[in-house]
């Protein structure tokens, strides 16, 4: 029997998801971190944000970690333990240390402290298992890059898998000069010119950087991996693999265990690549919805650009929910997840004929796919366990030798399979929750299996409820490719708005990030380890879809070295696709119509044109001042993110809308007139004119001045005002209005996503 490969790392971000929800939603009982008065003589770890010490020269890290202690009561515990946990230079002002929430309240009065919060969990954004990476159609960018040559990535993530064929540094230059990175790979592992950095950060140990999980290895084979030919992963499904930038260099620091992280460690792993020296940090992980100056990654991230570093951020998944969105600061790229054309197939037929695609990566050439099976639904009882043929729910004498539907939850569908096949269950269809839509997963089931949407999965249960004695089977064909609509964007990833951002459209950009093909590591458990060992496999996740913007964003890089990452990011949002393949609106998994922008955001990323977009919508760091100071945000709150003094009573704010981004969003009323100006730079044809062109969202007339823009030299900087006045007429408080606002000359198109709520 031909099995396919089993993955260590599925359920876990979806039991996240479980706890967040439960943490975010009004109904939940859990209610959030609530500090009682046991909890005050408790030690617990704090990331503690102070001023930078005021010094003329760098301050060495003793003295800056002297600087640090002296927040404290005193450097160790009863114990012996020292108090601060990591000193951090560059992420953050500021540091980790164990303290008591009284020690904490005492410190808060002391010059130079500015804000502190309790060290949170992070996570890792994969889903379960599921396709592929469509490089061929990613145009010219590529040998006009130089595939990324000499662009350092550093990826945040559980580590990395050393002697995995796409790590191989065959064909590799040496690192840049100003590179200073470490290896801490346990010998007979080391770094080469592909992988020139490896570290682990937890609390003060020192653990090997080696994955134990696969996410790590995945993300970064994704991102930077090596050409491999021949990458086989099934037993019909092989061909060549790599990276989206595979002639880039890979940095790898360690911050999760078990596919758990803190912030702690997440900080003082960044505080080391941005101390390193790196260009790109690939971030696949987040937290739940923050305000800027409690998340990490925003942070962190905010230190980085000011260093030219590019920020590229996971949106997470906790689609289709709305408003559950990671990492949606302005300066991050915050990317979610889309399909490609790829599917594992395997086809569900019904005793009436009616047949319906579904996917499952065990693809059997024994299973005899003429033998109907007698096909029953346990979940008709309404029994939820039974529903989700949760583990130890099933009977045998219903489901044996019988195939059997299943409903999705929130657990892993390779663990529903294994619970059919121990009730002695012949086969098993497994059907999407109405959550879930059309997003399908090719899993590495342990019997003959097949993952169906949530409509297809309503055709059987009606065809179960009309038919006597109801029987299928399923058709395992292979890899498949032009699978329509190509690409959507998947159920599971997060959408906006954000309700921390004031409101700048996220997720920016979509990516591929279901059933995608990166390397896997061997050694790491395959709970059921398949035939093969295979060393490639299917992965889905917005974590999946980040480290493709990683790679496109490293070849910007390397192509516009000048390039500020507003720059970089600007170029991969106004040149992003809204029409699939087929030339029809982009559409979202969840129920199957129209994606909106608050699920694409600007639209798919379009790497063959984000290298030549015409205009740019530029940011310089101190650009974000004005924007923090008009979230309402205190000074100390607005110095947790830049590092710097400031004073907002000093700055004229700014409206989020009003940042020079590359898309527009803003609340309206009925009636109601707003005027921003926007500028964009000029980084296409010396010589150049762009005529606009305006889709009014419904219910919105637009204005802009000038209506022509007219360049003649490059980084010409030219302005323009938008006036967006919502008609009179009834209230449409509630709803959502898109349109879009192009700049258009020749060849280039210069499209910024439009989004009015009415309020
Ligand atoms: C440090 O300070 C704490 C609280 O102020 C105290 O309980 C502890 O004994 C001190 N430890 C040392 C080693 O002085
Ligand atoms: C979906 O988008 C297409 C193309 O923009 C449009 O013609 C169609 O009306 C939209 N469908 C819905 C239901 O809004």
């Amino acid at each position: 029997m031909d099995r396919g490969i089993s993955l260590s790392i599925y359920c876990h971000s979806s039991l996240v998801f479980l706890l967040l929800i439960s943490h975010l939603l009004p109904c939940a009982h859990l209610s959030p971190i609530a500090i009682t008065n046991h909890h005050e003589i408790q030690l617990q770890t704090y990331i503690v944000h102070v001023q930078e010490p005021t010094s003329t020269t760098k301050l060495s890290i003793e003295h800056l970690q002297e600087w640090h202690k002296s927040f404290l009561p005193n450097a160790s515990l009863d114990s012996g333990e020292p108090r601060i946990i990591f000193s951090y230079h560059h992420a953050i002002s500021g540091f980790a240390a164990k303290l008591t929430r009284q020690e904490l309240l005492f410190m808060s009065s002391k010059d130079g402290f500015i804000l502190a919060h309790t060290d949170n969990p992070t996570f890792l954004f994969t889903t379960y298992t599921p396709d592929f990476l469509a490089l061929k159609h990613w145009g010219a960018l590529w040998p006009e890059s130089s595939h990324g040559q000499g662009i350092i990535i550093a990826v945040i993530d559980t580590g990395i898998h050393p002697n995995h064929p796409s790590f191989d540094d065959k064909g590799m230059p040496e690192p840049p000069i100003k590179w200073r990175g470490r290896c801490d790979l346990p010998p007979p592992a080391t770094c080469n010119n592909k992988l020139v950095a490896a570290t682990a950060f937890k609390g003060r140990l020192k653990p090997s950087p080696v994955d134990n999980s696969g996410h790590g290895t995945v993300t970064a084979s994704i991102s930077a991996g090596s050409f491999v030919h021949g990458a086989e992963v099934l037993g019909k499904a092989n061909g060549a693999a790599s990276g989206t930038a595979p002639k880039a260099h890979l940095a790898i620091y360690k911050a999760y265990y078990n596919n758990h992280g803190t912030e702690s460690d997440l900080l003082a792993a960044i505080d080391q690549a941005i101390a390193d020296g790196v260009d790109i940090l690939s971030m696949s992980i987040g937290q739940e919805p923050k305000p800027l100056y409690e998340s990490s990654v925003a942070k962190a991230s905010f230190s980085g650009i000011r260093k030219n570093i590019f920020p590229c951020c996971a949106a997470g998944n906790f689609g289709p929910v709305a408003s559950i969105l990671s990492n949606d600061a302005p300066w991050c790229l915050t990317v979610g997840a889309g399909t490609v054309d790829r599917r594992i197939r395997a086809t569900v037929r019904l005793g009436n004929g009616m047949e319906m695609d579904g996917e499952s990566s065990y693809q059997t050439e024994t299973f005899d796919s003429k033998l109907m099976l007698p096909l029953v639904f346990p979940g008709e009882t309404g029994k939820p366990e039974e529903l989700h043929c949760q583990s130890g729910s099933l009977r045998s004498s219903i489901v044996s030798g019988k195939i059997v539907l299943c409903v999705t939850d929130e657990y892993d569908n390779l663990e529903r399979s294994e619970t059919v096949k121990t009730a002695g269950g012949a086969a098993m269809i497994v059907m999407n929750r109405l959550a879930d839509g059309y997003t399908t997963n090719a899993d590495p089931h342990s019997i003959p299996a097949s993952h169906v949407s949530h409509a297809d999965g309503q055709k059987i249960q009606a065809y179960i409820r009309t038919t006597l004695n109801p029987a299928a089977t399923i058709i395992f064909q292979g890899t498949q490719f032009g699978a329509r609509p190509t690409p959507a964007v998947a159920s599971f990833s997060s959408r906006g708005p954000s309700f921390n951002n004031g409101g700048i459209l996220k997720p920016d950009v979509v990516a591929p990030g279901v059933n995608i093909l990166a390397a896997w590591p061997t050694e790491v458990g395959p709970k059921k380890q398949g035939k093969s060992g295979s060393s490639f496999n299917f992965a889905s996740g917005t974590s999946m879809a980040t480290p493709h913007v990683s790679g496109i964003a490293a070849m910007l890089k390397k192509l516009k070295p000048e390039w500020s990452p507003a720059a970089i990011k600007s170029a991969i949002m106004t040149t992003a696709y809204v029409r699939d393949r087929h030339g029809n609106a982009i559409t979202d998994q969840n129920g199957g119509g129209n994606a909106s922008f608050f699920a694409m955001g600007a639209g798919h990323v379009n790497p063959a044109k984000a290298s030549d977009p015409g205009l740019v919508y530029d940011l310089q760091w101190q650009d974000y001042i004005p924007y923090l100071c008009g979230l309402g945000y205190t000074n100390d709150q607005v110095m947790a993110v830049t590092k710097d003094i400031t004073d907002c009573s000093n700055i004229k704010k700014i409206n989020a809308e009003e940042l020079n981004y590359p898309s527009i969003a803003m609340n309206l009323r009925t009636g109601e007139s707003k005027t921003i100006i926007r500028m964009v730079t000029n980084v296409g044809e010396a010589s150049s004119k762009y005529k606009l062109q305006i889709e009014e969202p419904n219910g919105v007339s637009i204005h802009v001045n000038p209506e022509t823009l007219q360049f003649s030299r490059l980084q010409q900087v030219e302005s323009f005002t938008v006036k967006f006045s919502a008609k009179p007429g009834p209230s449409k408080k509630g709803e959502v209005s898109e349109g879009s606002l192009t700049w258009i000359s020749g060849c280039y198109i210069v499209r910024s996503s439009i989004s009015i709520s009415f309020t």
